[in-house]
């Protein structure tokens, strides 16, 4: 599945593409599980309706807009309220083109408060699309287990992702500064075995 990293402004040229936009929320989490584990951080994926993580997003029209588009899905699949936690131009963090499928995927990236999050997993519930093309909001731990060291990050990894949903998640984590690029290495090597 090849496919190339371009800057917004060539990619939204693609007319005869189709465009899909998804968006990582995340937010510091000061929490520790057991009284002792640091959780680290909040990152939302989503299980979607054909049994696999994703982010929530989804196809947009480019007359609408690419980030009009998101916000719309954002509001039918979480719930979100956009005028408030609505995604910008400036949360764009990536778009890649696949050209045998004809296909423009947009990746954003928006941190938030704790009580944000919050605030978002109580009215995704309540989402036209919940229990429709959405089947739930989840953390993604973003730890690893100490006493394993295969709990956590490196056995989430092991699920079946969307798209290149992981990667993305890998990219977002790293390029946020949640984990290092010998964290996120450590993960996947410990998730492989
Ligand atoms: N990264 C890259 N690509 C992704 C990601 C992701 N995180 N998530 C999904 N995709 C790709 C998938 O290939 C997916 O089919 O983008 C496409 C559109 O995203 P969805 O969120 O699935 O689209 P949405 O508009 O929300 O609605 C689902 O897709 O399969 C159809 O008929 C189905 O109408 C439904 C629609
Ligand atoms: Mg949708
Ligand atoms: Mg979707």
């Amino acid at each position: 599945m090849a496919r190339r990293a371009v800057p917004r402004f060539e990619a939204v040229k693609l007319t005869r593409y189709k465009h899909a936009c998804h968006a990582m929320f995340h937010a510091p989490n000061e929490d520790k599980l057991f009284g002792r584990i640091p959780m680290r951080h909040t990152v939302l994926m989503q299980m979607r309706f054909d049994g696999r993580f994703g982010f929530p997003g989804g196809f947009v029209n480019l007359e609408e807009g690419l980030e009009a588009g998101l916000n719309r899905e954002l509001e039918e699949e979480i719930g979100l309220d956009v005028r408030i936690l609505g995604i910008t131009e400036g949360d764009w963090a990536v778009t890649e083109v696949h050209d045998e499928q004809n296909f423009v995927s947009h990746f954003y990236i928006k941190k938030v408060t704790p009580e944000q999050i919050r605030q978002i997993e109580t009215a995704a519930t309540t989402a036209k699309d919940h229990g429709l093309e959405s089947l739930g909001l989840v953390r993604v731990p973003v730890y690893t287990l100490p006493r394993d060291k295969v709990g956590g990050l490196p056995a989430f990894l092991s699920n079946t992702f969307i798209g290149t949903a992981r990667e993305e998640l890998l990219m977002g984590l790293e390029q946020e500064g949640i984990l290092s690029h010998a964290e996120i290495q450590k993960a996947l090597k410990a998730s492989t075995t």
